[in-house]
């Protein structure tokens, strides 16, 4: 694991290096490096004539600067050029031998009431991101991105469109240096680059496998990533006798079945110029493999597994995110972090365990973990007087089967808090759905024969992304407390265009962007 950790971070120095010996003997001078630059343009379907090309600001700039030769080309491949799709251009400028140009679809889209997002934001980070994944298959060394008028989003979009997971790979993808193409908005573009880095983060701490991420490693990184923000950031992992000490009855009850040491990570970043105000919590689920303990789950993806920390890793990368911008908030960031495994100390469906406020709970399913460790997680929270609690966790396959990946399912008992998360997720793209927290779905897990909960529902299947929600509230006492089932949105197949497949990440650049709002509140 120390090797993984050593190679996420030194990763982009050495395929420099390696790229750099390769094309030694294939150039005498810097000249070939330098004309392996690619530049990514966008043009806008016009409303009015049908099929007439509207070029954005940066394209309408470079057809001039090339006489038109743009926009005749852009005649001649087709004069359509629907959103989404996308031609490639050769040496029709000479600091750019490849130029790809996108379709953005309609200009003034904007939000989009039905959708719950911005349409224009959404279509510039999937052109972007198309249009960077061409060049980099062409192995372009930089990439010129147009700002298409909104300069966070085309940076965002070209960033998460060119993330992969390829560390443990001998063959890696082309390592692409984004630059903002001309000089408008570059604070813009600097914010969708943090933004989108912050994701790309949470990507990799999901999709490494649970080998490499342990609960230590996981710990480690986080500790590494926040090191440039020393001055605004404390950081505690800590260890197995703490959590003991903290009677921490329901985290060490999923923590026992396994080798592997567990780790309450707990970060503390001070943003608000005034020290006093109270912190943000996020709370994240960190379990790093999730095979489901004595209650195993089926063989058939269970390697997905690996991602069962995606609350973690998103509540960290946003913490992380969030000291980059330097964001004048507190936030405070709890992850416990351990295994769920099978063994002969593993906890039994029927065993009775007893949460840190006290409360006793029957544990019928050893696979409804997420739900134990966040309750100790949760009790322990409430100490820091926080403003508001968020948890994050990729809790139930019910989730899925409810919304799929469209959007993060929210349970929550504050109408201010859904409010804010509502309109960060607006901004982002990356949505937010509200659930229910009827009283209808707390009958059904404090009825429990042994204990005074039960871990999972009385009518098992039915409702359970809701009563895993009604379980967590009983350990919320807190007014403002939002739940987040990311199960749903946990991995992505095509559905998210500017993703590649892989573990998500997501809804991380909706926490910034929430945190950043309540930064903004005061
Ligand atoms: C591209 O530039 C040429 C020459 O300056 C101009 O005639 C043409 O209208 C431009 N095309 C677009 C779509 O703006
Ligand atoms: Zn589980």
């Amino acid at each position: 694991m120390t090797f993984l950790v050593t190679m996420l971070l030194v990763g982009r120095t050495v395929q420099t290096a390696v790229r750099r010996n390769l094309c030694r003997p294939f150039s005498a001078s810097k000249n070939y490096l330098h004309e392996r630059k690619g530049l990514v343009l966008g043009v806008f379907e016009d409303e009015g004539e049908e099929g007439r090309l509207h070029l954005t600001e940066a394209a309408a700039h470079f057809n001039q600067s090339v006489s038109g030769r743009l926009s005749e080309l852009l005649q001649i491949s087709g004069p359509k050029l629907k959103k989404g799709k996308s031609r490639i251009f050769y040496g029709i400028h000479k600091d750019f031998p490849c130029v790809a140009v996108v379709g953005l679809g309609k200009n003034d889209a904007g939000v989009c009431g039905a959708e719950n997002w911005d349409t224009s934001k959404e279509s510039i980070r999937q052109g972007m991101a198309a249009g960077c994944q061409l060049l980099q298959e062409l192995e372009l060394n930089t990439v010129e991105v147009d700002g298409c008028g909104d300069a966070q989003s085309a940076a965002e979009g070209a960033t998460l469109g060119l993330f992969h997971f390829d560390q443990l790979k001998s063959k890696k993808k082309t390592k692409v240096s984004l630059q903002l193409h001309g000089s408008a908005d570059a604070e813009g573009w600097e914010k969708g680059i943090t933004y989108a880095e912050g994701q790309n983060l949470a990507r990799l701490l999901m999709e490494a496998p649970a080998n490499h991420m342990t609960p230590t490693a996981f710990a480690n990184i986080i500790e590494e990533k926040l090191a440039p923000h020393a001055q605004r950031v404390t950081i505690n992992k800590r260890p197995q006798n703490w959590i003991k000490e903290q009677q921490m009855g329901a985290f060490l009850s999923v923590s026992k079945g396994s080798e592997e040491p567990p780790v309450f990570l707990e970060l503390h970043y001070n943003g608000s110029p005034d020290g006093k105000q109270p912190p943000l919590l996020l709370v994240g689920k960190g379990i790093t493999f999730d095979s489901g303990g004595i209650s195993l789950k089926p063989s058939p993806s269970m390697d997905a597994m690996r991602a069962d920390m995606g609350g973690a890793a998103t509540v960290c990368a946003s913490i992380v995110t969030a000291a980059a911008l330097k964001l004048p908030v507190n936030i405070i960031g709890l992850a416990p972090l351990c295994e769920n495994m099978p063994s002969g100390k593993a906890t039994k469906p029927g065993d009775v365990v007893t949460a840190k406020n006290g409360k006793t709970i029957q544990v019928d399913n050893t696979d409804a973990e997420g739900r134990l460790i966040l309750a100790d997680a949760l009790c322990y929270g409430h100490s820091f007087n926080p403003r508001a609690i968020v948890n994050v966790a990729t809790l139930t396959g019910a989730m899925d089967v409810a919304l799929g990946s469209a959007a993060t399912g929210v349970f929550t008992n504050s109408n201010w808090l859904w409010e804010q998360l509502h309109k960060a997720s607006v901004v982002t793209g990356d949505r937010v759905w509200r659930m229910p927290l009827f009283q209808h779905y707390t009958k059904q897990v404090t009825d429990s024969q042994l204990a005074d909960l039960n871990n999972i529902g009385k009518y098992s299947r039915s409702g359970g992304a809701c009563t895993a929600a009604a379980f967590l509230r009983e350990f919320v006492t807190a007014p403002h407390w939002a739940h987040l089932d990311i199960a749903g949105v946990m991995s992505n197949k095509d559905e998210i265009p500017y993703l590649r497949k892989g573990m998500s990440g997501r809804p991380t650049r909706t926490l910034v962007e929430f945190a950043a709002s309540l930064a903004h509140d005061g």
